[in-house]
């Protein structure tokens, strides 16, 4: 097809599909191959190497691309390329590899998509690469992160061929590769077409940005949100793809394209400014939108950002020629509410009031059920926003009682159980430790392997439950405090945690010894029980503690109401949705 549409990069687009038959031939000959189960971000670049969004990238880089690349951000034959694309693997396998070999490249489930006929193995430095690629080595930077701690110590290079694209079973109709793109912008007859790049939801501000941004250079606009892996902590994709749904009916009609692109991000500002042009040159972007922080990956071990505003802006700017994709840089865009409008920061009249909200400061709204005005996005945006961050009151929620034997949790986990129920919302499941041991963990016993086994079963089935909004009441021993915390760092991410030491002392609980098992221990008859001959680690990260000396099972499940309601997780405005 002809087209007038800006031409990739290295001039051709490159497709690494091979035909049906080509495809069954190396099917076959891989049963005798090694494999590489490819980790979420080598799907990505696979996925984007192998439809050309890479081009003119033919597989991941040999060494010499490599060094080239993180040295001079340009390829061994001298054209520009900021961001290294290796496939690690891991130490074992890269010792059993012969030239001439071939790998199968597997999805997660085992489906081969492609074949790389291993050509070179080697062992790069990593701290080097992390030093030259994002320009420091601390640990905060994502990038760096994910070089030092998740990438395999071996990269191996070679010949590709793809069988196929990583299938995605979701937004099937969004996902466009390259070449789809181009036809399409070809069917509809645009030249010039801004691509803008985003990881977080859309708001009105950017809606303006790109608006304006495309009506100064006479283009039609592709939103071109990443749903590969971004920044931890982002809004997940799904809710994101529904947020840019909804805004795209506020762009004239026929004017923007949105589009999904399954990057992997590396935050690496400046670098993956220039990075993410070319990407979008192969799509078919004559302009591409920079905005303040391009792919900013926040802030360094001393809280300074690791890269000026807008150096990602001045990258681009000394490379845009050779790249051929024209930037249309953008300052901070800020509400000016005596003129009920956005405007660049730089261009805000003396004087005029300014309204903003960070991302921070979004997401505390979200949680505390509060207002999201309307200057600072669209109805339809704060609803599908609401939908995946309800406020703490209607989020899922464990309650993770840990203390002696006798010590009283499961009688105040019973107690805050009924209360929880009376109130009513949430469902509520008690995971006491006995339940447990007869329907979980009945083939466990108490050694300090057995206990972590069970408390992190505990763990898995309180996170799936408060994942989907119901609450999960845990009453275990729980006695080693590095489960807990692993069990709290699972839950945290998906609603609330808290952790309630029932700190009644151990000669109370002994005095008490309900089911006479203290006896038995102190004779010997019960080994390694908690308190008498195994170890209790006092937690020292309890949200509320509670000693059942001097109180009643009542009062002290009102405690933990009261502390329930204080932090927000009961309670809550009823007309917040
Ligand atoms: S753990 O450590 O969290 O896995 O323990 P848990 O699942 O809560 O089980 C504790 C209950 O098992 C009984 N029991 C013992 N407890 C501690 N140590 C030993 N050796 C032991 N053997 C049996 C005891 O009844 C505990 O129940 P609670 O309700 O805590 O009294």
């Amino acid at each position: 097809m002809t087209t007038s549409l800006v031409s990739p990069h290295g001039g051709r687009l490159v497709d690494l599909v091979v035909e049906e038959e080509r495809g069954a031939e190396l099917r076959k000959a891989s049963r005798d191959w090694k494999s590489v189960d490819l980790t979420q971000r080598q799907g990505s670049d696979l996925e984007l190497l192998l439809n050309g969004s890479f081009s003119p990238l033919s597989s991941f880089m040999g060494r010499a691309d490599y060094e080239s690349v993180c040295r001079d951000m340009r390829l061994a034959d001298g054209s520009i390329w900021p961001i290294p694309i290796v496939l690690d693997i891991p130490a074992a396998l890269g010792a059993t590899l012969d030239g001439g070999e071939s790998l199968a490249l597997r999805d997660p489930e085992g489906v081969m998509l492609a074949a790389l006929h291993v050509e070179e193995v080697w062992q790069p430095t990593r701290e080097a690469e992390a030093e030259m690629v994002y320009g420091t080595g601390d640990i905060q930077h994502p990038g760096v992160s994910y070089i030092l701690n998740r990438t395999r110590p071996l990269y191996v290079s070679g010949v590709l061929e793809g069988l196929r694209l990583p299938v995605h079973y979701d937004f099937r109709l969004l996902r466009r590769t390259p070449s789809e793109l181009r036809a399409e912008f070809t069917r509809q007859g645009w030249q010039n077409v801004a691509g803008f790049q985003t990881r977080n939801p859309m708001h009105r501000a950017h809606v303006e940005l790109t608006r304006r941004a495309a009506a100064d250079a006479e283009a039609n606009l592709l939103i071109h949100p990443v749903v590969g892996m971004t920044k931890s902590g982002d809004v997940d994709h799904f809710t994101r793809v529904r947020v840019y749904q909804a805004v795209m009916s506020r762009y004239p009609r026929n004017t923007a394209k949105l589009a999904l692109l399954n990057l992997a991000m590396r935050m690496a500002g400046p670098r993956s400014a220039l990075w993410h042009a070319i990407i979008r040159k192969n799509h078919g972007c004559s302009h591409f939108i920079v905005g303040r922080d391009h792919a900013g990956p926040g802030a360094d071990s001393s809280g300074a950002a690791f890269y000026g505003h807008y150096d990602a802006q001045e990258m681009l700017a000394a490379h845009e020629d050779e790249v051929g994709v024209t930037m249309i840089p953008f300052k901070n865009m800020v509400y000016v509410e005596d003129h009920d409008r956005f405007m660049a920061a730089d261009t805000v009249p003396e004087g005029a009031r300014v309204l903003s909200i960070s991302g921070t400061e979004l997401r505390s709204r979200l949680t505390e059920g509060r207002d999201i005005p309307t200057w600072f996005t669209y109805p339809e945006v704060a609803d599908e926003l609401r939908k995946t961050h309800p406020p703490r009151s209607r989020q899922g929620l464990t309650v993770f009682f840990t203390g002696l034997s006798g010590s009283g949790k499961s009688t105040i986990a019973n107690a805050v159980r009924v209360k929880l129920l009376e109130g009513g919302g949430r469902p509520v499941t008690l995971l006491d430790g006995d339940i447990v041991r007869t329907n979980l963990s009945s083939e466990l016993g108490f050694s300090h392997e057995h206990r972590d086994l069970n408390i992190r079963r505990i763990g898995f089935v309180a996170s799936e439950i408060t994942k989907n909004g119901g609450i999960a009441l845990c009453a275990p021993i729980a006695p080693y405090d590095s489960i807990r915390k692993e069990n709290r760092a699972l839950i945290s991410p998906l609603g609330g945690y808290i952790l309630i030491h029932v700190s009644t002392p151990l000669d109370v609980c002994e005095r008490r010894d309900r089911k006479g098992l203290y006896e038995k221990a102190r004779a010997g008859l019960i080994k390694e029980f908690t308190g008498v001959s195994d170890p209790y680690e006092v937690p020292e990260d309890a949200d509320l503690t509670i000693d059942t000396s001097d109180i009643t099972p009542e009062a002290a499940a009102n405690m933990v109401i009261l502390h329930l309601e204080r932090v927000g997780f009961i309670g809550g405005r009823r007309s917040s949705r």
